[in-house]
């Protein structure tokens, strides 16, 4: 089994910059290398922060954001990138032409032994591992943003992945304080945004029919299935429902089968319900007082506030 002891991550955007911050604060040498050599210090400027919001939130001792940014390396050159790497965390544009060119980069200069990860939110790794000469070394490691504070990380094989490769990805995730969660076998959209793309569409909906506004569909969502979230999925709380998982699906069966003959359908997004979810999601309260940078803050220190719960 690979022992994991040196890392690279292939892309320094938003997830790179993530993983850089988590894989860094548990005191790995990493490489971070992008083919824009011109995002490489902006992105260590944002691992910084990261890293600092951490120390700050007691996530990390004192004086250990500055060990962890003095443990990463950044690149230009991906041979230099990958060299001796144990891992490596491919975070490039979601696109399989751009994911297959890397992964042939990759099993051309890295070391064979190396496991090739891919934080693909819309691809199957059973399309990019056929560029690769040892495809079961190729799997899927999923993370949510914010990388840094989101414990999970789904964990998925393409058809040629082997069980070690899975086994050594889902260890390593825990070992460096993920939550993962290891998929059967792989789906489009994995398991969150499967569900968060069916919330998704009928919150659309919700609001494009004239049913309620974005403010009135997320706030109702927030203080109910939302605030039971950290403690159960739609699963358990369907068995708590019902008094039991059996019980609840002889009693409800009918019921939600009402709902879902009502509920969207649809697979792309209409003009009219883009125009209605545009206008109402940029009348809410937050998006109207708050600017981008300051929701994303709120957001990030709200989240630790709940992980400290949680956790
Ligand atoms: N943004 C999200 O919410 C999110 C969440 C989970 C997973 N992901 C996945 O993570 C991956 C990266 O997403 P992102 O949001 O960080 O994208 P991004 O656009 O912020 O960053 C991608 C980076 O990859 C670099 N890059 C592109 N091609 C390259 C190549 N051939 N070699 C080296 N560097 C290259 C770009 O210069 C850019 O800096 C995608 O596969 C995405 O699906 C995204």
């Amino acid at each position: 089994m690979n022992n994991i002891k040196k890392i690279t991550i292939i892309g320094a955007g938003l997830i790179g910059q993530g993983w850089a911050t988590v894989f860094s604060s548990r005191g790995y040498a990493l490489r971070l290398h992008d083919r824009d050599e011109s995002v490489l210090e902006k992105a260590l400027g944002q691992i910084k922060l990261n890293l600092l919001f951490l120390e700050a939130n007691d996530l990390l001792k004192a004086g250990q954001a500055d060990t962890a940014l003095k443990q990463i390396k950044v690149t230009g050159n991906l041979a230099e990138a990958v060299s001796d790497a144990d891992y490596i965390q491919e975070a490039v544009f979601d696109d399989y032409e751009v994911k297959k060119r890397i992964f042939t980069d990759l099993d051309a200069q890295a070391p064979k032994t190396a496991i090739l990860a891919s934080s693909t939110s819309g691809l199957l790794m059973t399309e990019i591992q056929k560029v690769v000469t040892e495809p079961e070394r190729c799997v899927l490691a999923h993370p949510y943003l914010p990388v840094h504070l989101m414990p999970l990380v789904e964990v998925v094989g393409g058809a040629l992945t082997s069980p070690e490769a899975l086994a050594t990805t889902y260890n390593f995730m825990e070992n460096i304080g993920k939550t993962p969660v290891l998929l059967k076998k792989e789906v489009p959209g994995y398991i969150v945004n499967r569900l968060q793309s069916a919330l998704l569409r009928e919150a659309i909906d919700l609001v494009d029919s004239g049913v309620a506004d974005a403010e009135q569909v997320d706030r109702a969502f927030c203080i109910s299935a939302g605030l039971r979230g950290p403690l159960m999925g739609p699963l358990l709380r369907a068995y708590l429902a019902g008094d039991g998982i059996e019980r609840f699906i002889e009693n409800y069966s009918r019921s939600y089968r009402i709902r879902w003959e009502s509920m969207a359908t649809w697979n792309s997004i209409s003009d009219r319900a883009a125009d209605a979810t545009i206008k109402s999601v940029n009348e809410m309260k937050l998006v109207r007082t708050k600017s981008l940078k300051e929701l994303k803050t709120w957001r990030d220190e709200m989240l630790v506030k709940i992980l400290k719960v949680i956790h």
